[in-house]
């Protein structure tokens, strides 16, 4: 197999707004796909960018009275942070408003001027006689033409979705003086498509669309003749300013995906890459992913773009279909727009990233987040069947180790191997879907080969301990195989598996040879099931603190003075789980400063992990052993090194730490009260 040199793209987002579960659908789609092309040996380079101009940015900045670069600044801070969250592996993430952004256009806008393209006409619109400017579609309010709505902005309606002209609004004002505006000519520049029609044409027939994009261009859009595109935007206006026409704007909609370009060439700056190897290089390939919404910028003008500047075309265009929430459109009144953070306050990334795999396929078909079927998936596929083969069968030779060779298995590994290149194909062709059903059935077998085995009766035999050995080292290499399958949606999962059998995960061809031999290492929790209460809380209205009246405090009553942190009731106090727990290991997180990994027991039940910032105050050896109290029913939180599934409780400042434990006689898994 040649290696294959493949840029990877998801849309743009907005930086005008919050990173949301739709939007995670695409960056979990093309994540996939990433992981997937790297673990298979190819090159990638998975970039992406905030798009950061026009006027709904402008706008919000003005609203908040702030700069837009400093919005711009804030948003991609917390895109970042989201995407990191749920393991969105970019090479690089750039931003529009980069000096690598405008070079590209100027690039492409030369290329257009050059191949006489770029047209100037006069239009007709909307002037704010007051103000002396002419309005962008989003500075004129007023009514819906189709709906009459109040209060509307110049290009779409927010109450019926429409979208039309700024000509077309009743009752028309200026949002800047209130005005109502007139109507006066005003040159425009225009990108005319029509000598390119032939050529595309030929390229969304070619093979790089779904079936049904292409159709849908070709019965919509490339049966007539194509209109000119209007690109350029009147000041004020965030942008870029046209070099060649002060005071004119280009529109968002012409740099936004020449950022694909703008990144890519940040990080071939940092990494030494020729551009030219992954934009003016036939023999590689370039894959957009993007939703439906922005189908046709991506599949004309984006290509006539790339066509007329001498850049190669995109290999694939992969576009996906809508996230709705039980069969509806996300909306924030009814509670179902829910953002990536809202989400991380409940739940595990890992568990959306596996949702949306088990139902994304290669089509354009909207999808639905159904909160019972996200809980049947996580908690019966994903733990039940998959991460149990590794609970059940781990521990059981911790001791002993895999065997030094491979057993008769009835030949389960060997067929699991010869389905890889299906399950490969399945992933190449964004049927993940098809993928995560196979892997399920791979789990089946091998669960049904535990439950005929039943390793936990040969676990009471001393007699038959080679057999519970080759059992176990089975059951481990049919996990540790489906582990490799499930690699690019499960990332952390695949990070546990390497940790504990001695060996990260980290090619496809992992799966075609069982391991034998290897140490097994304490087992760690991998996945905890999911509540459902975690899932319907992400649809709940984020809490707010009651402020109750006050009366004047007194030092001297216990009543009214001053509490040092906020009161609270003892029903509060009560739903904290207190226990005493017994660290059982310790180890260092190398990458973190702070941090120590904790397993600590509970007295029953298997081990917890538990994060603790306390590596500089004792020394790993220096707890095993100890019983300290843990706050035992705090909801499990998502770390950059795994789930923490509980806090130790200690005391101290600026830096100090004292680990507080009980009297002597005192056992683990004990309430506090
Ligand atoms: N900025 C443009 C893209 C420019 S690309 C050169 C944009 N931004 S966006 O923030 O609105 O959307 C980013 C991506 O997320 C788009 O591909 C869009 O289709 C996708 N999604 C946004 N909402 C979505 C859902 N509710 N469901 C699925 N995908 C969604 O468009
Ligand atoms: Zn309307």
């Amino acid at each position: 197999m040649s290696r294959r040199q493949i840029l990877v793209t998801s849309a743009l987002p907005y930086a005008n707004g919050p990173i949301h579960l739709g939007h995670l659908v695409e960056y979990i789609q093309t994540d996939i796909f990433a992981r997937f092309q790297r673990l298979r040996g190819h090159r990638v380079a998975y970039v992406c960018a905030d798009d950061t101009h026009g006027t709904a940015i402008m706008i919000r900045a003005q609203k908040e009275g702030v700069a837009p670069e400093q919005l711009v600044a804030a948003m991609a801070t917390s895109h970042q942070r989201d995407f990191a969250a749920f393991g969105i592996s970019f090479d690089h993430y750039g931003s529009t408003h980069s000096a690598a952004s405008r070079a590209a256009c100027d690039q492409i806008w030369q290329a257009l001027r050059a191949a006489n393209l770029v047209v100037e006409r006069s239009v007709e619109r909307l002037y704010d006689p007051v103000q002396r400017t002419f309005l962008a579609d989003r500075f004129v309010v007023g009514e819906c033409p189709r709906c009459g709505a109040k209060d509307q902005y110049g290009d779409n309606c927010e109450a019926c979705g429409s979208t039309y002209a700024a000509t077309e609004l009743k009752h028309p004002r200026s949002v800047h003086s209130g005005a109502t505006p007139e109507l006066r000519p005003s040159r425009q520049l225009f990108v005319r498509l029509e000598p390119l029609q032939e050529f595309l044409r030929g390229w969304t027939a070619s093979g790089v669309l779904q079936p049904e994009v292409a159709n849908y261009l070709a019965g919509h859009f490339l049966h007539q003749p194509l209109q000119d595109w209007d690109v350029s935007r009147p000041a004020p206006y965030f942008g870029f300013e046209i070099p060649d026409e002060p005071g004119q704007y280009w529109y968002v909609w012409f740099d936004a995906p020449i950022g694909y370009i703008g990144s890519t060439a940040e990080w071939c700056a940092r990494t030494g890459e020729p551009l030219d190897d992954w934009w003016r290089n036939d023999a590689g390939e370039i894959v957009h992913f993007l939703g439906k919404d922005i189908t046709y910028f991506h599949t004309l003008f984006w290509p006539a773009l790339l066509k007329v500047a001498g850049f190669r075309l995109p290999t694939r265009v992969q576009i996906h279909g809508f996230l709705r929430v039980r069969g509806e459109k996300m909306s924030k009144s009814r509670g179902t727009f829910v953002t990536a953070a809202r989400y991380l306050q409940t739940l595990d990334p890992a568990w959306l990233r596996y949702y949306y795999a088990s139902k994304l396929g290669p089509r354009i078909d909207d999808l639905d987040f159904v909160p019972d079927e996200f809980v049947g998936k996580v908690n019966s596929d994903l733990v039940g069947r998959v991460v149990n083969l590794a609970s059940r069968s781990a521990r059981l030779v911790e001791a002993t180790g895999l065997a030094v060779r491979y057993p008769d298995d009835g030949g389960l590994f060997a067929r699991a191997a010869a389905l890889g290149e299906t399950i490969a194909a399945a992933y190449e062709a964004c049927d993940t879907k098809e993928a995560m059903r196979l892997c399920m059935g791979l789990a089946d077998a091998a669960n049904e080969y535990v439950e005929a085995k039943a390793p936990w009766t040969l676990k009471k035999d001393p007699a038959r301990a080679g057999e519970l050995q080759d059992v176990c080292t089975v059951v481990l290499n049919l996990f540790r195989q489906i582990v490799v399958y499930l690699t690019p949606v499960l990332p952390e999962l695949a990070a546990q598996t390497g940790r504990l059998l001695g060996g990260a995960v980290d090619r496809w061809q992992q799966a075609q040879e069982p391991l034998v031999g290897t140490p097994v290492a304490p087992f760690e929790r991998m996945m905890a099931r999911v509540e459902v209460a975690a899932v319907q809380a992400m649809f709940e209205p984020e809490p707010t603190t009651a402020v109750a009246a006050t009366p004047t405090p007194d030092p001297t009553d216990p009543l009214t003075r001053e509490p040092l942190a906020a009161e609270i009731q003892l029903a509060d106090f009560e739903k904290v789980d207190l226990r005493v727990v017994r660290i059982v290991a310790a180890e260092p997180v190398p990458e973190a400063k702070k941090l120590l990994r904790l397993q600590v027991s509970l007295g029953s039940g298997p081990p917890r992990t538990v994060f603790a910032g306390i590596k500089g105050a004792y020394a790993p050896e220096q707890l095993v052993g100890r019983l300290v109290v843990m706050v035992a029913n705090l909801a499990p939180r998502r770390m950059k090194f795994g789930v923490s599934e509980g806090m130790v409780v200690a005391a101290g400042t600026d830096g100090e730490v004292f680990l507080l434990s009980p009297d002597a006689g005192a056992r683990p898994g004990q309430r506090l009260h």
